[in-house]
């Protein structure tokens, strides 16, 4: 199995402990708490929203930047928690932000009842915009 399979179980934990801990979300009262595993180090982050709704930041998103600002330039692998019944996929711009730093990332989403759904980002952000198409 992969390092981003094996440790898919410390990305969800650590996502988890970032949507107890960090998450911010009075407003819709959806909170998410994601991880990412960036050149072998846990990076995680949750929803931070605000009174000015637009301004509100997306658990995956504070989760890159927290990679990001670390030095980190290359993704394996993401896991998304809630406390929703289902499983709940990144949305469309967190999908174009991860695709940034690793269109081949596993995408590991479980809800709160422990279920889980895995998925390529290939599979969820199909013919991406990247920085290949500005020649990087
Ligand atoms: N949210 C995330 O953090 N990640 C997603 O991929 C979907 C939505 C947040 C944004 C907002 O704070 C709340 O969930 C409801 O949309």
């Amino acid at each position: 199995m992969s390092a981003p399979g094996v440790r898919v179980d410390e990305l969800l934990a650590a996502a988890r402990h970032a949507m107890e801990r960090g998450s911010y979300a009075p407003y819709s009262n959806f909170n998410v708490g994601a991880a990412v595993l960036a050149e072998g180090e846990v990076f995680a982050g949750a929803n931070v929203e605000n009174a000015s709704y637009p301004m509100s930041v997306c658990a995956e998103r504070n989760a890159v930047a927290a990679a990001v600002n670390a030095g980190k330039r290359s993704v394996d692998a993401v896991a998304v928690v809630t406390r929703a019944d289902e499983p709940t996929p990144p949305c469309g711009g967190c999908r174009q932000v991860l695709n940034e730093f690793g269109p081949d990332m596993t995408v590991t989403v479980e809800s709160g009842t422990g279920e889980r759904a895995v998925w390529r980002l290939t599979e969820i952000l199909p013919h991406a915009f990247g920085p290949f198409n500005l020649g990087k």
